[in-house]
């Protein structure tokens, strides 16, 4: 395991892997081995896991990769927006990409598709593993979804994963200090700045419901706030699709 270590990005001690089933797995090896402070990447990903128990598909070339955060379980919703707009930013800022967006709470959208995941999950007290997959080569066919996936390269955008793998963690330890320091008000803003369907009619699939509505703000939690016609609601979790 120690002789996939690699240097260190910001914070944290980079493995990278040449095969795991999932790398939200394997930081808890790591973790328990090593402490926290700790990114892995892994060339193949066979058993991928995306949100509510779907599967993360496996494209040779594309980005996957887990690290450590601490956090208050109180801020995570606040933190799976600051995920969700470094990656935004990273790849905005650093590829001139167009049509970037976020996809409430932190899916990536390029041109109008699904070009990367987000799966936050708990380690052990505090800490929590940020698990992120980006297209960067081939995107999958997606069945059953609303919208359809891209990759980067898909838009002329040609990369090493790994300089992405770089610029993201930097960027969001900038966008950490920025929220440690003066809190959410100015990433909130940003992430505003950059949301897919703001001050648009939206719709959100939650556990139970559809609930469609006006995509009014996200409050001081991260949370979204949709106003219907039967009031104000404030939505802690669902997939929002236009
Ligand atoms: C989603 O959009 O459903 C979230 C997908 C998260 C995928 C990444 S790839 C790296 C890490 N390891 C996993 O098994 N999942 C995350």
């Amino acid at each position: 395991m120690l002789s996939t270590y690699k240097e260190k990005i910001g914070i944290w001690d980079w493995y990278e892997e040449e095969s795991v089933i999932s790398t939200n797995d394997t930081i808890k090896e790591y973790v328990e081995k090593l402490g926290k402070n700790i990114v892995v990447s892994a060339i193949h990903q066979t058993g991928g896991r995306g949100r509510r128990g779907n599967k993360w598909q496996e494209i040779t070339g594309n980005l996957y990769f887990t690290y450590t955060q601490e956090a208050e379980a109180q801020e995570l919703s606040k933190i799976v927006c600051i995920v969700g707009l470094s990656l935004a930013k990273a790849i905005k800022q650093r590829y001139k990409a167009g049509d970037i967006k976020i996809k409430w709470p932190n899916d990536v959208f390029l041109n109008g598709k699904k070009l990367s995941g987000i799966l936050l999950e708990n380690i052990k007290d505090t800490l929590w593993a940020i698990g992120i997959g980006v297209n960067v080569e081939k995107a999958p066919v997606l069945e059953g979804m609303p919208y359809q996936a891209t990759s980067l390269k898909e838009s002329g955008l040609i990369l090493d994963r790994i300089e992405l793998l770089h610029y993201y963690l930097q960027q969001f330890l900038s966008d950490m200090q920025e929220y440690r320091k003066n809190g959410f008000d100015k990433i909130r803003r940003e992430w505003l700045d950059m949301a897919k369907g703001y001050k648009e009619k939206i719709k959100i699939k939650t556990e139970r419901e559809v609930k469609e509505g006006f995509f009014e703000d996200i409050d001081d939690n991260g949370y979204l706030i949709l106003k219907t016609n039967k009031g104000t609601e404030k939505i802690i979790a669902g997939d929002l699709f236009i």
